[in-house]
């Protein structure tokens, strides 16, 4: 039957589709609470007018007037802002009719958001040169699910300059995220000008390259993304010295500048740890004056002595000053409290303020930072740790130990307000594989054990990035995005399922394009790292939409002049295939290799009584590989139904072991992916197929082997470092989709 007939006698029904598909289609991003697509289209032009009679859409008004390309006419048609001062701080409401677009809003802010939403809908468009805009007619009624939408960025690890930020603050305003946390001190580098201590910045603001630097410079030999710009050196004293720093004018500056997006700046200065740029300067900050490195962290600042006091005063006095935000971040994350321990000065202050312990010492350093604050007319955050030893009823926490997971609740059971970063789906220094995309997406920021009234505590969510290994633009623009796109659509709060928000991102892509992101492609997809074949494969890759593939056989790292991948590779000797993903405009991703080994079929082997189960022992020891694994330290065994970790307070750092017999239905070749925080080792037939181990995030590896059909050894190696676990196991027979090995799969004899 032809399409037309179809229609002829379903065209109601396919009226409705098409109008379903069409608002789907719009792609807009992060998704608006509700959409209502119209008949007809907007021409938005130079000769589109601008009406804001009321004057109070100034950013909104200001950023479409910058979009609007020159008059080349009489004026067509226009675009008016309203107001409504019933409509809640950040919500707007857009309706595009064929002669007119209308912003309703009741302040600047939901005005803003809507003319984002316009550019949206423009698509590539919005950043093209491009004068008309073809702007299909809605109705768009939309608010943000949460008041706190944040970015972090650490600028000390590794430097990014003012003009850097101003980009950075253009794609957050673009997402509609409305907080940028700047983490502007820490060991590797003071970032913020104090005029009180210049040598912060002349001396503390400039190192020479450390051990993470030359890391980064290590994976530069592969990848230049990791190439430290030649633009953060200076020769200081006859060396050459990296770093960078922000006067208090280019503070100032990006303050408004982001003010104008939409985008309030919060400053960290992170004590009393991360304090190193600092007491290398000023030794007689820490407790016994001087500054040691052996320990987990760098010693912090002494809250015993009241120097310190009068130096952080100092410094929050001119930060205050700075940012009109009412929030000053205070980091007091990762202590080593240790430091405080055996101390005169601390003995007296425990005993003049009756501290039972360190830990009440950090509190007491947290309360008394958080009273000056307030003299300043600023309100205090802290990283969860500031939970230890008693919080203050009226600080702000942050979340991000995903390994305490009842912090959350312990807050909001105090009323405390909390802005959720848990690690596992908020710290965008993880290397990204297939899955984190997905993982960013399912993040819940008012999950985390917290009942429907604890639930109002929470302010919203944020992504962290801390730059360790993240040296230049291009790297921390790999690492954002597109997981940032997730994290907008969570945070923003009406995200549909992950399925849709991936279609969506087809569209994005082109716009990330347009605005020249240098963002991760999708993976690809169809085999795994170490793959099998009995006679002869087909290598079959699917590839990202947006992206071409090139391949290389001999080992090599493709070029863009290695053959084009159009159609299966055709596998009938051992060899290793890598190939990478270049985008349109010949920008090269990641490289992925497939190893393939002509193997025979693995026998299986009888079992007298096999049982379902397999046999679970956990090592509540710290391990860096999982072959240092030692029975001496085995406290617990038990009997799992698959890949569970039945302990119900795990140690902050252990390892554990399944061991029995995987059952393979069916002769085949199966592909078994294993994806852990931190090491995992998979061994079947006692030899080891996925080798995951050492000290990483969650990361995938994947291997193939050739089963017959019955019962094969399995054990499965697992260390958890600290800082929160992942263990998943999956696979897939054939070219049948994969899915989580379950109670079916094991046994045990
Ligand atoms: C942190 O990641 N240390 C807050």
């Amino acid at each position: 039957m032809s399409i037309k007939k179809i229609s002829a006698l379903f065209g109601f029904a396919l009226l409705l589709t098409a109008k379903f598909n069409f608002a789907q289609e719009l792609g807009i991003l992060p998704q608006p609470e509700s959409v209502k697509v119209l008949q007809g289209k907007f021409v938005f032009s130079g000769n589109t007018a601008i009406v804001d009679k009321e004057s109070i859409f100034s950013i909104a008004a200001q950023e479409i007037k910058l979009l609007k390309k020159n008059r080349t006419g009489g004026l067509s048609n226009q675009l008016v802002f309203t107001r409504d001062a019933s409509l809640k701080p950040e919500a707007y409401r857009l309706k595009i009719l064929p002669e007119q677009i209308t912003i309703t809003a009741s302040n600047k802010l939901g005005a803003f958001w809507a003319v984002q939403t316009l550019k949206q809908l423009a698509g590539t468009n919005a950043f093209k040169t491009k004068n008309t805009w073809v702007l299909p007619a809605l109705e768009i009624n939309d608010q943000p699910k949460f008041s706190w939408r944040g970015v972090h960025l650490d600028v000390s690890r590794h430097f990014f300059d003012i003009d850097y930020l101003h980009r950075f603050i253009d794609r957050l305003a673009f997402y509609k995220f409305n907080k940028f946390h700047w983490h502007l001190t820490d060991d590797q580098g003071w970032r913020i000008e104090i005029k009180k201590y210049p040598e912060l910045t002349a001396k503390g603001a400039w190192r020479k390259l450390n051990n993470q630097d030359s890391a980064c410079l290590k994976l530069a030999t592969t990848n230049p993304d990791y190439r430290i710009p030649e633009k953060h050196f200076k020769m200081i004293d006859g060396e050459k010295m990296y770093g960078g720093f922000y006067t208090q004018e280019q503070v100032k500056e990006l303050v408004s500048y982001a003010a104008g997006k939409g985008i309030e700046i919060i400053p960290e200065i992170d004590m009393p740890g991360h304090m190193q740029a600092a007491t290398r300067l000023f030794p007689w900050l820490t407790s016994t004056g001087s500054v040691q490195k052996e320990k987990n962290f760098t010693d912090p600042v002494c809250p015993c002595k009241e120097t310190t006091f009068e130096f952080a005063e100092h410094i929050f006095k001119e930060v205050a000053q700075l940012f009109p935000s009412k929030y000053i971040h205070l980091g007091a994350d990762e202590v080593e409290k240790s430091s405080w321990k055996n101390i005169p000065e601390c003995e007296a202050l425990m005993k003049h303020e009756n501290l039972k312990n360190i830990d009440e010492i950090q509190s007491y350093f947290v309360k008394r930072m958080e009273k000056y604050f307030h003299s300043l007319g600023k309100e205090l955050i802290g990283w969860d740790e500031i939970l230890d030893g008693g919080i203050s009823p009226t600080a702000t926490l942050m979340y991000w130990r995903t390994w305490v997971p009842t912090a959350p609740k312990h807050a909001a059971e105090k009323g405390n307000p909390i802005i959720m970063t848990p690690g596992e789906y908020c710290y965008f220094d993880a290397q990204q594989d297939s899955h984190s995309l997905q993982k960013v997406y399912s993040f819940n920021p008012v999950g985390f054990g917290l009942n429907e009234s604890e639930q109002q505590y929470v302010l919203g969510g944020q992504a962290n990035i801390w730059t360790e290994y993240i040296p230049s633009e291009q790297r921390l623009e790999y690492m954002l995005f597109p997981r940032m796109l997730a994290m907008s659509e969570v945070l923003w709060g009406h995200q549909q399922d992950f399925k849709t928000f991936s279609r969506k991102m087809d569209r994005q892509f082109t716009v990330l394009d347009a605005m020249r992101i240098n963002y991760r492609f999708t993976d690809l997809k169809g085999f795994a790292e170490n793959n099998v074949f009995l006679k002869s494969a087909y290598l079959n890759i699917e590839a990202p939409k947006n992206a071409v593939v090139h391949y290389t056989t001999d080992g090599s790292t493709p070029k863009i002049s290695a053959p084009k991948y159009t159609k299966p590779i055709y596998i009938d000797k051992t060899q290793t295939i890598k190939a990478a993903i270049f985008g349109a405009d010949g920008r090269m991703g990641d490289v992925f290799t497939a190893n393939y080994v002509q193997t025979g079929y693995v026998d299986a082997v009888s079992l007298k009584n096999p049982k379902p189960g397999l046999n679970f022992s956990y090592y509540p020891k710290f391990y860096k590989a999982v072959n240092l694994i030692s029975e001496a330290d085995k406290t617990k065994t038990a009997t799992t139904a698959a890949i569970e970790i039945p302990v119900e307070d795990k140690a902050g750092s252990f390892a554990t072991r399944h061991q029995g017999y995987f059952y393979a239905a069916e002769d085949g070749i199966y592909s078994f992916f294993l994806r852990s925080d931190d090491g995992s080792v998979l061994k079947i037939q006692n030899k080891t197929l996925v080798d995951n181990d050492g000290m990483h995030f969650a990361i995938e590896k994947s291997a193939q082997i050739a089963l017959k059909k019955g019962y094969h050894p399995f054990e499965l190696l697992f260390l958890e470092g600290g800082g929160g676990y992942t263990l998943q196991l999956e696979y897939s027979l054939g070219a049948s989709k994969r899915k989580a090995v379950s109670a079916s799969d094991f046994v045990i004899e």
